[in-house]
């Protein structure tokens, strides 16, 4: 019994261990500035947010009167201090509605702004952080990895804005995977080592390339495996992927999988400009995926819904597109599928 209980709470702290990543306000300035004309008179929420140690809280509060923002909500899940009489942590969530300061200055202090307390936890799912998600039009974090497809799912069920920061994992999650092919959603601007690290509790072993305590005494991981997911416009979603091989000529290059129509592209950029048909590309070709210049048909299966496979071999997940704006010149087709 007691190993049953000693794993459980092996398992838990596990658990919450993965989520307890705060992320930098560098890493925020450098995606939120390609954003800035979407938020004016706007409700931004900040639900998995505890605003006494969110940049998020302090990336909007600092900038509220530049974005011309309508408020900013930011709710904190279960209060994270020691009650020191029943010494066990309290329960009760809480969140804060923040209008801008009266007065001239730049920085909000949160001692100063009116805490509200939760009649629970605060979690994202519960009917009064639901009630507060309504009367937000854009919803901006990092929530819990550990919940992330509930949490968009959430969000779309709402029908709301948002730019939030998930696993590059994510896109291959079927649920993910269908709101990026239906142009519900999208990559942001920065991914992988974009995004510079992220600030961790005392009790966390420090690992990653850019690993490192900072001038302010803040832990940093630097994972490399996130990135930003949104359904707010960019203008990078619009720029064309520059082309510049064919496949005609070099039918060699680009083999066929055995389980489907199409042809296997290995890198983004080697992508043909005058093939009509099918091509599988790796998932990071979804940094650069512009609508207008392809389509995105499927993720990762053949017609017998195996892994699709060349010769045998299924290279790493693919996702088959195909190409909306042919670039044909002088290259001869023959035998075009489809
Ligand atoms: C990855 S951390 C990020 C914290 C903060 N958003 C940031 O970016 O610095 C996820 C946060 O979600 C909180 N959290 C975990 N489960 C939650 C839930 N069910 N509802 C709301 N927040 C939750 C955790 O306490 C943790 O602070």
């Amino acid at each position: 019994m007691a190993r049953k209980v000693q794993h459980s709470l092996l398992t838990k702290a596990k658990t919450n261990k993965k989520d307890e990543f705060y992320t930098q306000l560098i890493d925020i300035e450098s995606e939120l500035k390609h954003y800035k004309n979407h938020f004016k008179d706007k409700v931004v929420y900040c639900n998995c947010d505890d605003p006494r140690v969110s940049n998020f809280f302090n990336y909007f509060s600092a900038n509220f009167k530049n974005l011309g923002l309508k408020k900013l909500i930011t709710a904190c899940y279960k209060k994270q201090e020691i009650d020191l009489f029943k010494n066990k942590k309290t329960e009760n969530g809480f969140f804060i509605e923040y209008e801008g300061e009266k007065e001239e200055k730049n920085i909000a202090n949160t001692d100063e702004i009116d805490i509200i307390q939760f009649k629970g936890d605060g979690d994202f799912r519960s009917t009064e952080s639901i009630e507060l998600l309504k009367k937000s039009d854009i919803v901006v974090t990092n929530p819990p990895f550990s919940l992330f497809r509930e949490y968009v799912a959430q969000l779309i069920k709402y029908d709301k804005q948002f730019l939030i920061i998930g696993n590059i994992n994510a896109i291959t999650y079927k649920e993910i995977f269908k709101l990026i092919k239906e142009n519900k959603a999208w990559l942001g601007i920065n991914l992988g080592r974009g995004i510079s690290g992220f600030i961790v509790p005392e009790h966390y072993e420090l690992y990653g390339t850019e690993a490192r305590i900072d001038s302010a005494g803040n832990r940093i991981v630097s994972p490399n495996n996130c990135l930003w997911l949104t359904n707010l416009d960019t203008s990078k979603r619009h720029e064309d992927i520059i082309l510049s091989k064919t496949y005609y000529g070099n039918e060699s290059e680009y083999p066929k999988y055995d389980n489907y129509d199409g042809i296997n592209v290995n890198k983004t950029k080697d992508i043909p400009m005058d093939y009509k048909g099918f091509m599988g590309v790796p998932i990071t070709f979804l940094h650069k995926f512009n609508p207008e210049q392809f389509e995105i048909i499927k993720f990762r299966k053949g017609n017998d819904e195996k892994d699709l496979s060349i010769n045998g071999k299924c290279p790493y997940f693919r996702i088959l597109i195909k190409n909306k704006r042919l670039q044909i010149g002088n290259t001869k087709q023959r035998n075009l599928p489809c």
